[in-house]
């Protein structure tokens, strides 16, 4: 089995705040992308990663690449994304060689996943899951509730899911190629991550440990933390 990793990086970063598209950010002085690309990469199962640029910085992303350190072994394609990141997901891959039956969805604003649990999900796909996402149990208790109409006002509680058979999930989710090419082919309603369009099939999604380091850069703080894990790595 050959397995490629597409790379979502197409996203502003609203809630980040003002400043470069989220991936361009610097972590230790190196752009977010760059460490979300070497961590797929460090993984030796992953002999191409295709990485999906903002639309207008497909050319500034491959000048990037071309100037860090990447392994040899490696195959880079850019290719330009689009206005959400369902669309993103699928333009990178259309990229895909046909000789890749798997294919892993990573987003670019978890630069820190641990190569372990990479491998961890390859392994998952190559033993018969069609579908397969990295996920941790929630430490908060989560509430559903009916979304207030005016921001901050208060929202009333319909019902708290039993915490123990909830799981937060991650990236990279891995897959079998074709299913996930039909699934992005026939799943139109928007949705959050590449998983629940495999479970819109019918198909059987399966959950393997996630990572604490495999938290999203979504917010301010989240920098915060990134650093200091970062830090920590080197000492
Ligand atoms: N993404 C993408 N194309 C889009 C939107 C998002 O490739 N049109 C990517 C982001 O670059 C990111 C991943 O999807 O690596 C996860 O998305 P998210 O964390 O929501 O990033 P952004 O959409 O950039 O952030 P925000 O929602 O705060 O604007
Ligand atoms: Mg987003």
């Amino acid at each position: 089995a050959r397995t490629a990793a597409v790379i979502p990086a197409a996203g502003r970063g609203v809630r980040l705040g003002p400043g470069a598209p989220k991936a361009l950010r610097t972590l230790g002085g190196t752009p977010m992308l760059i460490h979300a690309v070497r961590a797929l990469a460090a993984s030796r199962a992953v002999s191409l990663v295709v990485v999906v640029a903002p639309p207008d910085g497909a050319v500034e992303v491959k000048s990037l690449l071309a100037a860090h350190a990447l392994p040899e072994r490696t195959d880079f394609v850019v290719v330009p994304g689009g206005a959400s990141r369902q669309e993103s997901v699928r333009l990178g891959l259309d990229a895909l060689p046909p000789e890749y039956d798997v294919v892993l969805v990573h987003d670019a604003a978890r630069p820190l996943v641990p190569v372990d649990t990479v491998d961890a999900v390859i392994e998952a796909v190559r033993d018969g899951a069609p579908a397969v996402v990295p996920a941790l149990p929630p430490s908060d208790t989560v509430k559903e509730v009916t979304p207030a109409a005016a921001p901050g006002a208060p929202e009333p509680v319909v019902a708290t899911p039993d915490r123990s058979r909830l799981r937060a999930v991650q990236t990279p989710q891995g897959f079998d190629r074709q299913v996930l090419t039909r699934a992005h082919a026939e799943v139109t309603e928007n949705v959050t991550d590449d998983a629940s369009m495999v479970e819109q099939l019918g198909l059987t999604v399966v959950v393997v440990p996630g990572h604490e380091e495999a938290f999203k850069v979504t917010r301010p703080l989240d920098l915060v933390l990134a650093e200091a894990v970062l830090a920590r790595r080197r000492l």
